[in-house]
């Protein structure tokens, strides 16, 4: 996820210390390069760029003596172009007078890359921020004025972004909303925008939210903000945010997990639109076809995610893949391992030791290395011949939600490709996961005072249901402090039935192949007074027999692909069931006592 910025003074002043401070409030979004440029009236615009850290990058290009009344910044996170100077933004346009840099996604980037280089643009890099340039600049050079040609260029780019410019010549900045962040901020003496608001609420309190479909013209102390489709003006003035940075960075919601369950439905469609545009992902599956033997790697909620997709290459791809947790594997497969094998690693840290011991240990046995990983620059991606970035953004809430929807993303697109399966049925996925937090929110109060009270309690799956229910027993753990079993749901009478007594809570994940079987597990719970809670699509079978349904609504896809993604989204309400729980027994449920983001021992 990119950050911009843009600020507009009143005075000519040594911006590079503002710029350097908002990179680092920008920088929890993920990001690979990070670039700056100041904009005179007259001369040259100042750019400077490069991969790395914000303060690497700032120091190696003395950010700080970068001086002006107008700059961008901007931090990238690779998606069209891998990380490199050249891909890093801002942009300029052809002959240099004009600047810009953007957040998100241009879908069409490659066609209008082309288009540019055949009317005669000078096009320097493959990244989409320099396509929104000369999508404007294209405008220009017929001899619209800016307005007429960001309004016209907002209807070439194909995409959720935001997107910031300006020219030489000028004292003015322009910047855009389509589907991305974007917020301004102003005093007597400058404006500016920015990707999100924690990132400017250190400059100014005084805050314009801009909608998607407008575009903002600003100069110090002051903006003007028109509607793109008619350019006509909207009047909107400022409002004062006094929240705390804190709350803010929530974005409206009580924990960050509430936020990030809230964020899934985005991060996988901006993955979807990645993975489409991937040039990696040919190389990737050419590696998986040639494998000899192929393992995915993993701890904890990566590992189910891991889990999930290996059944996923099985049904869509019909391919045998050897899911085991990252010590395991040192344990039980590494000596058997060789150059012909191809490890998939899943992380979302990237960094967790226990996955980059069984890296270290496949390395040795020359293995190929794969990564499905989420934090930009860690190890494991340095480990990858290739990976898929999860493209999350920072994920603060230390019980992953968004990164294990977003590792189930990918490998079910990774399943599909190998399969040879068109993939295009995806582009659904922030509608259907958007779809189902709403309609399970509501149903959510109705059924965890039933749960709340009990220290124990099962969540069983099967099939495909069978890593959601091993998920969601982990999210109930890990916040609940209660103690939750997953089990495959056949398994359960094969012992643990024994623990069911008077209301004893046992929670089905019912994937629509196999509510059957699902019934007769939750029979065996109701008829030895067990409460048995139903999570699955409408169906009159659960309904009858389940004490509780948790209904995720009916999703119209291809029958032999619904319930691969009816069990994605099976993991909503656990999650949401599980934060609500968390709340009730009076526990945090982003910072779990005893646990870390990130575990770096053994
Ligand atoms: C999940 O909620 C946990 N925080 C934990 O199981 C986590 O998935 C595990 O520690 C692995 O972390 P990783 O994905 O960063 O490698």
């Amino acid at each position: 996820m990119c950050g911009i910025f843009g600020i507009v003074t009143k005075e000519e002043q040594q911006l590079g210390p503002t710029l350097i401070e908002v990179g680092h409030r920008l920088s929890y979004r993920g990001y690979d390069t990070v670039g700056a440029a100041t904009i005179p009236q007259a001369g040259k615009v100042d750019l400077r760029k490069d991969v790395g850290k914000v303060q690497e990058v700032a120091d190696r290009l003395n950010f700080e003596e970068m001086a002006g009344q107008r700059a961008i910044l901007q931090l990238r996170w690779a998606t069209f172009g891998a990380p490199s100077y050249t891909n890093a933004q801002p942009h300029l346009d052809s002959d240099g007078d004009m600047v810009g840099a953007h957040n998100g996604n241009v879908v069409n980037n490659v066609e209008l890359r082309q288009q540019f280089i055949a009317e005669g643009m000078t096009v320097r890099s493959e990244n989409d921020g320099e396509s929104c340039v000369h999508a404007v600049e294209r405008y220009v050079d017929q001899g619209d004025d800016i307005i007429s040609a960001i309004r016209k260029a907002y209807h070439d780019l194909e995409g959720d972004y935001a997107f910031v410019v300006g020219r030489l010549g000028e004292d003015k900045l322009y910047a855009i909303k389509k589907g991305s962040g974007l917020v301004a901020g102003v005093t007597d003496d400058l404006t500016c925008i920015a990707s999100d608001l924690p990132s400017i609420l250190p400059i100014t309190r005084e805050i314009v939210r801009l909608n998607d479909g407008e575009i903002i013209t600003f100069w110090a102390g002051g903006y003007e903000i028109c509607n793109v489709e008619d350019g006509s003006l909207v009047e909107r003035a400022p409002e004062l945010v006094e929240d705390s940075i804190e709350i803010v960075q929530k974005g409206g919601y009580d924990h960050f997990m509430l936020k990030e369950i809230h964020e899934q439905a985005q991060v996988a469609g901006e993955l979807f639109h990645l993975l489409e545009n991937s040039s990696d992902i040919e190389s990737m599956i050419a590696k998986l076809k040639a494998a000899r033997n192929i393992y995915i790697i993993a701890c904890g909620t990566s590992y189910h995610a891991g889990l999930l997709g290996s059944i996923y290459f099985a049904n869509l791809a019909e391919r045998v893949t050897i899911p085991v947790l990252a010590p395991q594997f040192i344990a039980h497969y590494v000596p058997t391992v060789g150059p012909e094998d191809v490890g998939i690693f899943v992380s979302q840290s990237g960094e967790t030791k226990d996955v980059l011991n069984a890296i270290q240990a496949a390395e040795k046995r020359g293995m190929g290395v794969l990564g499905l990983v989420n934090v930009v620059g860690s190890s494991l991606m340095r480990a990858s011949e290739y990976y898929v970035p999860l493209a999350c953004g920072y994920e603060i809430s230390v019980p992953a939600t968004k990164t294990f929807t977003n590792q189930v993303v990918g490998f079910l697109y990774l399943a599909l490709k190998l399969g040879g399966h068109e993939t295009a049925a995806l582009a659904n996925l922030p509608q259907w996961i958007d779809a189902t937090i709403e309609a399970v929110e509501r149903q959510i109060p109705s059924v965890e005072g039933k749960i709340s009270p009990w220290d124990d309690l099962y969540c069983l799956g099967y099939g495909l249901t069978y890593p959601i229910a091993l998920e969601g027993a982990l999210k109930l753990k890990e916040i609940t402090y209660a103690h939750c079993e997953g089990m495959l749901s056949t398994e359960f009478k094969h012992g643990p039935l024994s623990a069911v007594t008077e209301g004893y809570p046992v929670i089905f994940v019912a994937g629509p192949d196999d509510t059957s079987l699902i019934v007769s597990g939750i029979n065996e719970v109701t008829c030895r007074g067990g409460r048995a809670i139903a999570i699955g699509e409408e169906d009159a079978r659960l309904r009858a027999n389940a004490d509780d349904l948790i209904v995720i609504p009916t999703i119209e896809a291809p029958d032999w692909l619904r319930p691969h993604i009816v069990a994605l989204l099976s993991v909503l309400p656990l999650q949401l069931l599980s934060y609500r729980i968390s709340l009730a027994r009076g526990f945090d449920p982003d910072f779990p006592r005893n646990l870390s983001k990130t575990l770096t021992v053994d």
